[in-house]
């Protein structure tokens, strides 16, 4: 007779396999319900005492579902957050719902290249171990705006913040591998094919949407080159989108599409839940270079989509992020 255990893994692979070609359901949250049939009890993270893992973008949605997923299970965790207030209120919270939680406020605003320099120097000052360092800090912006440094705020939030911070602190991760590096990035990348040159400072005629989904194609492009550096260094670099999670990101930024799909979105923990396993299970331990949603790897392109980046592009692209940020990371 079939193992019932094995025969409903298998109805519940078929189940998500067939949901992934239908979007709404596979990125809401019947899609993750029926992945989660299959996955094993303690997900390989029963316990991360003794690990430090940095989440940007904490103070809320999906990168404090992150945290307190990681600090629940005993891991420390690196808070960086861009507002203070919102982020002591966040770590005030953290510690009263996990009394053992080992939490670390950092201030910084991913955009602010100044401030991701003083925030490594601080994450770098402490002699603890650096496991994991998760990129979620983000947002869609409805207007072009440019940074201090001139750069056009999508790109400097979500790409060229996190390519510093990853080059400033990856001899430490090196020195603690095994280590990683999780970059969430949006399904929304799927629609965009890599478009370099209008990343710096935002296309002539601005359409947020259209930003975000290039930063986050971007993501994906320097997620794949920076796994060729650092993973044979034993650093694995790893990204997930997290289906749609119902946010106050989602709720602010497209407050139409929130209406339409509220009744099917994802939680925050849902939605995070890839990022923390990607970030801290042995069950990941083969992550590199690959693109992930429900603890599965994804094609980071849809069939006969046409938006493929031949190598020149991402060389481009790791050329513009060198240059915005003054951070040489040769081959
Ligand atoms: N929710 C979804 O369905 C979904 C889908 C695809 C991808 N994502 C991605 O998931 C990540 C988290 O999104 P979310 O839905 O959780 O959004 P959210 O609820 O708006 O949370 C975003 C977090 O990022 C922080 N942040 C934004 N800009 C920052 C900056 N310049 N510097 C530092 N922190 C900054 C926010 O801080 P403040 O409180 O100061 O604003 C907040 O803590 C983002 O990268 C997003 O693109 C989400």
């Amino acid at each position: 007779m079939a193992n019932p255990r094995a025969l409903n893994g298998a109805l519940s692979r078929a189940l998500a396999g067939t949901l992934d070609w239908m979007v709404a359901p596979a990125f809401g949250a019947p899609g993750f319900a029926a992945r989660a049939q299959s996955w094993s009890e303690d997900g390989g993270m029963a316990s991360l005492t003794g690990r430090r893992i940095v989440v940007t973008g904490a103070n809320a949605g999906l990168g404090r579902a992150i945290a307190e997923a990681l600090a629940q299970r005993g891991a420390r965790v690196d808070l960086v957050c861009r507002n203070p207030a919102r982020g002591e209120r966040a770590e005030r919270e953290l510690a009263q719902d996990h009394p053992a939680a080992e939490l670390a406020l950092h201030r910084c605003d991913l955009g602010d290249l100044e401030a991701v320099r003083e925030l490594a120097a601080a994450l770098l000052a402490d002699p603890a171990p650096i496991d994991a360092v998760v990129h979620n800090a983000g947002a869609l912006l409805a207007e072009r705006q440019l940074t201090r440094e001139g750069l056009e705020t999508t790109f400097a939030v979500h790409v060229a913040g996190p390519f510093l911070l990853t080059a400033l602190v990856r001899e430490r991760l090196v020195r603690d591998a095994p280590s990683r590096v999780v970059w969430v990035t949006s399904g929304g990348m799927y629609t965009q094919r890599l478009r370099t040159n209008e990343l710096r400072q935002g296309a002539e005629t601005f359409d947020g949407v259209v930003a975000y989904a290039q930063c986050k194609r971007a993501q994906v492009e320097l997620m794949q080159r920076m796994h060729t550096r650092l993973g044979p260094r034993g650093v694995q670099v790893s990204a997930m989108h997290p289906g749609w999670a119902d946010t106050g990101g989602v709720r602010e930024a497209l407050p139409g599409f929130h209406r339409v799909t509220r009744s099917f979105l994802r939680n925050a923990a849902q939605g995070a839940d890839t990022a923390v396993w990607l970030a801290a299970s042995t069950e990941a331990a083969a992550a590199g270079g690959l693109l992930f949603l429900d603890r599965l790897p994804r094609r980071t392109h849809l069939p006969l989509a046409r938006t493929h980046t031949p190598a020149a592009e991402v060389d481009a692209l790791w050329a513009l992020c060198e240059r915005v940020t003054g951070e040489r990371w040769p081959t």
